[in-house]
């Protein structure tokens, strides 16, 4: 039997076992720290200020991992892959991406069970990513 949390959201879930809400901002703020001061990612983000692109991924990660569906009330469907069409994934971006992220993933202090499988799907989600040799 599944129990639901005051959101609604299943409590079962990874987005529950890890810390929820609070846990997923921490990681994508961290995150995108390392992108502002990335020379070869930064220029990639269309919007002077990365508030909003930190928000998105927020809400998309949040929703992957069983937390509320606010993503996609905003967005839609996620088609990840269509979205980053616009911009040059390589190799080089694909990096500097997970990069980023290691140290965001890293400083989160989660059990390594939980660390493991969140560090997996963000590797298998960025390869998946990369549009350009
Ligand atoms: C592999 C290297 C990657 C690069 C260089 C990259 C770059 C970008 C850029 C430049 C944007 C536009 C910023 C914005 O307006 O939101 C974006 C959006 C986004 N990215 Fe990535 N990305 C990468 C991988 C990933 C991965 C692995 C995920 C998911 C796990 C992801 C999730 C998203 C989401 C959710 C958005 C916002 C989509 C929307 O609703 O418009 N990205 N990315």
């Amino acid at each position: 039997m599944t129990e639901s949390g005051q959101d609604g959201t299943d409590r079962e879930t990874f987005f529950h076992a890890v810390g929820g809400e609070a846990v997923f901002r921490k990681l994508v703020h961290r995150f995108y720290q390392g992108v502002a001061g990335d020379e070869l990612l930064r220029p990639m983000y269309p919007e002077e200020d990365l508030g909003p692109a930190e928000e998105r991924l927020t809400l998309f990660l949040m929703q992957y991992w069983g937390g509320p569906r606010t993503y996609s009330e905003q967005r839609g469907h996620p088609r990840l892959r269509m979205r980053h069409v616009p911009f040059t994934v390589d190799r080089a971006a694909h990096d500097a991406w997970l990069r980023h992220m290691k140290v965001a993933v890293d400083e989160l202090d989660l059990e390594p069970q939980a660390r493991q499988q969140l560090w997996d799907y963000l590797v298998y989600a960025a390869a998946s990513m990369v549009n350009s040799a």
